[in-house]
């Protein structure tokens, strides 16, 4: 090879490297690669020159030729992988940078159904009284759904509870089972384990071999209460349950007593509460009486308190029911039960 060969290539190398330094850009890049590398680029007339050369400097020309070009082509490489992370850098500088200002994006989130936050205030509210929370068994026998209630077999109030027995069969059997029609059981429960003083809520599901419309579902919540002690009477029923409407309803509501019947309890009552809507004035929703019904209740039946070994002179009390839903609808102004369990989200939304 001859001095000026070997020159030519070290200054082609220099010029061709000082050149990619510049390039900054792909297009830049692109331009120094058909510049150097390309067809007709500055290597290929460095290769056609050798031919010029004497036989003798041919061979170790081409050799030296070919080592620059695998010299610049790595040096491309090199560049072409710097270029292009520099630009993912640029890129996100611009188009991907986070806009602080922009209004943030609403998290979903899943909420209590209407029917346990209902459950939560009403066990709450008797709790700050002291009453305690229990819960008990869906599936219940007879004797504790009916009989230890001072309902016998075949006794016509068993009409009051359209029952949904677990096998027809069972109705009759020895230990017949049906899903409970009210959380009254759990009265004869925690009596049986329990001497007084008792003071108990049981908020639960009940079952009802029942047609559905706005007011009646087949499934629905109970809550039941049950205070029983030496001296306890009627006033001490009605001044739990006036606060307890006071702190579910307010203490604008008023609240009335009036005579019903159950056979566990004697005397028995419903309690109400003036309407909400008109107060007492009389409207659609209290279907113009001015009062609304919102449980019953009354003094424990002294054969109740017989029936789990309690002494009927030594000890009384009352007890008490009413339905979840059915409070959660006057609360919330709701019209029609079936919502509560249609899984719809619309209405679910609205209780956040
Ligand atoms: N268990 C009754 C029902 O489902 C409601 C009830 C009434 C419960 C009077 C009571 C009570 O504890 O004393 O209709």
């Amino acid at each position: 090879m001859t001095k000026n060969f070997a020159n030519r290539i070290s200054i082609i190398e220099a010029e061709a490297l000082e050149l990619l330094d510049k390039a900054h850009s792909e297009t830049e890049l692109e331009e120094w690669r058909i510049a150097v590398l390309g067809r007709r680029g500055q290597i290929t007339t460095v290769l056609r020159g050798i031919s010029d050369l004497d036989p003798d400097s041919r061979r170790t020309a081409g050799a030296a030729a070919n080592q620059l070009k695998i010299r610049l082509q790595a040096a491309f490489e090199d560049s072409k992988g710097r270029i292009n992370s520099d630009e993912t850098v640029a890129s996100t500088g611009t188009s991907d940078r986070i806009d602080v200002t922009l209004p943030g994006r609403k998290v979903s989130s899943g909420s209590l159904h209407p029917t346990t936050q209902i459950i939560r205030e009403i066990s709450n509210a008797f709790n700050t009284m002291g009453f305690q929370v229990l819960d008990g068994p869906e599936v219940e026998l007879d004797a504790y759904n009916f009989q230890k209630l001072n309902i016998p077999a075949h006794h016509p109030a068993r009409d009051m509870w359209n029952s949904l027995w677990i096998d027809r069969a069972s109705e009759s059997g020895e230990y017949p089972l049906l899903l409970r029609t009210h959380t009254s059981p759990m009265q004869i429960r925690v009596m049986e384990k329990n001497d007084p003083p008792i003071r108990v809520i049981v908020p639960g599901k009940a079952y009802r071999y029942e047609a559905t419309d706005a007011t009646h579902e087949w499934q629905f919540c109970q809550i039941e209460g049950l205070a029983i002690d030496r001296d306890i009477t009627f006033a001490d029923l009605k001044g739990t349950l006036e606060e307890f409407a006071r702190i579910i309803f307010g203490a604008k509501r008023k609240a009335r007593f009036r005579c019903d019947f159950f056979p566990f309890v004697e005397p028995g009552a419903e309690m109400s509460i003036d309407c909400f809507k008109c107060d007492g004035q009389g409207c659609r929703v209290c279907g113009n009486s001015g009062w609304i019904e919102i449980m019953g209740a009354g003094m424990v039946h002294p054969k109740v308190l017989e029936g789990v070994g309690y002494d009927p002179q030594l000890y009384s009390g009352f007890a008490f029911g009413m339905g979840a839903e059915r409070i959660a609808m006057l609360r919330h102004g709701i019209d029609d039960i079936r919502h509560f369990y249609t899984n719809d989200i619309r209405f679910l939304e609205q209780f956040k």
